[in-house]
């Protein structure tokens, strides 16, 4: 799928990020207590230091609501205002109720529809889009779009190859209708895309209805992230790249349009190829992955949130983010970064 902003009004404008990461710091060298690892191979296979892990007692939800309260005071927004709060996320609390629907209710976002979407390490790129169609259809005025995992949960920790990689966090965005944006303005446009033929090199096998936890004979490992890691790294490698030339072709953009490439933080060696395999100057790459490891739908705006703090994404620039993950899924947005004054 892929669809470019119309000309009609109103205009999609990301106006906030922010995010939160749990306290609980894992780095290599406490790894290499629970598995046979080390922190060289570690560093050197996926550039990952350290990561967060949730509180015992934290869910999903939790983290996004501490990640949806920061943009909400930084864009001096009323949670009553939010017609829609829109969590990405393959952790959620429960299989349901849905885990935006809690966190509207902790928000007090009392006049939102929510709704959870699960694309996996997609899912950000997902979500926001929605949110982008809902707000230029008008239907919505301002959604809320949170990433948030724990998938601390969900990992095998006997499981060498995936326990190193993934972790929890969650990031919040902010779209708002702007009745005046001309073309150009606000989000751009996105393609996502999806391919199921892929279901099985990155995957939970139990735990649904095809396999439900109850069954005879299913095991922790079956309850836990299964993933044929090179797979996963061939298609990460081409889909990145792909996906958004396609995109800025669509666009009518290149690559030297883009001022900040906000990739999904999976591994080093997958941005690095991005880098090289683009000709994106390094300096327009955020990479926060040695810290966080790979926190799936909530990387992005993790990352982003980053970026903007620290001063690496100016008002009005280009900002290409691109996801991709389990599905297999993956999706690209083009968007300005228009932060509230
Ligand atoms: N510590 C030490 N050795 C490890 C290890 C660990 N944490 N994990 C795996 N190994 C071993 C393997 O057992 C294998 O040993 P063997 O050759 O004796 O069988 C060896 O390292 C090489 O394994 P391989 O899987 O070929 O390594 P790799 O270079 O492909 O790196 C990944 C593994 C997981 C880092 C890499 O494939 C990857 O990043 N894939 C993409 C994963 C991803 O991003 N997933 C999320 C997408 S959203």
């Amino acid at each position: 799928m892929l669809a470019l902003a119309g000309k009609h009004h109103p205009r999609a404008r990301l106006t906030g990020v922010a995010s939160y990461l749990p306290e609980r710091v894992l780095t290599n060298a406490e790894l290499t207590e629970i598995v046979d690892t080390t922190d060289e191979w570690i560093r050197e296979r996926t550039g990952i230091r350290e990561r967060r892990i949730a509180a015992d007692d934290q869910a999903t939800s939790d983290l996004a609501v501490a990640a949806g309260e920061a943009v909400l005071r930084s864009t001096r927004t009323s949670a009553s205002d939010v017609d829609l709060v829109i969590v990405a996320t393959t952790t959620p609390d429960h299989i349901f109720p849905p885990t935006a629907t809690l966190v509207a209710e902790r928000l007090g976002a009392t006049a939102a529809a929510a709704v959870d979407m699960n694309a996996v390490c997609s899912g950000f790129v997902y979500a926001f889009a929605h949110a982008t169609a809902m707000v230029e259809a008008g239907f919505a005025r301002k959604v809320l779009v949170i990433g948030a995992e724990t998938l601390s949960r969900i990992v095998n920790w006997d499981d060498r190859s995936t326990c190193v990689l993934f972790a929890d966090g969650a990031g919040a965005a902010l779209l708002e209708a702007d009745d005046e944006g001309a073309q150009g303005d606000g989000v751009i446009g996105f393609e996502l895309g999806a391919d199921g033929s892929g279901k099985d090199i990155l995957c939970i096998p139990a735990g649904g209805s095809r396999m439900p936890s109850s069954t005879e004979g299913v095991t922790h490992e079956d309850l836990c992230i299964q993933m044929q890691g090179r797979e996963v790294f061939r298609f990460a490698t081409r889909i990145m790249i792909d996906s958004a030339t396609r995109l800025l072709e669509a666009a009518g953009l290149t690559v030297d349009d883009v001022d900040l490439l906000v990739a999904h933080q999976a591994n080093e060696r997958i941005l690095d190829h991005a880098v090289e395999k683009l000709e994106i100057p390094r300096e327009k790459v955020v990479m926060n992955l040695d810290r966080y490891g790979n926190t799936s739908s909530a990387s992005i705006p993790i990352a982003l949130a980053e970026a903007a703090e620290r001063g690496q994404v100016a008002p009005g620039d280009l900002v290409l983010m691109v996801g991709f993950g389990a599905g297999l899924t993956w999706g690209a947005a083009l968007v300005r970064w228009e932060p509230r004054a």
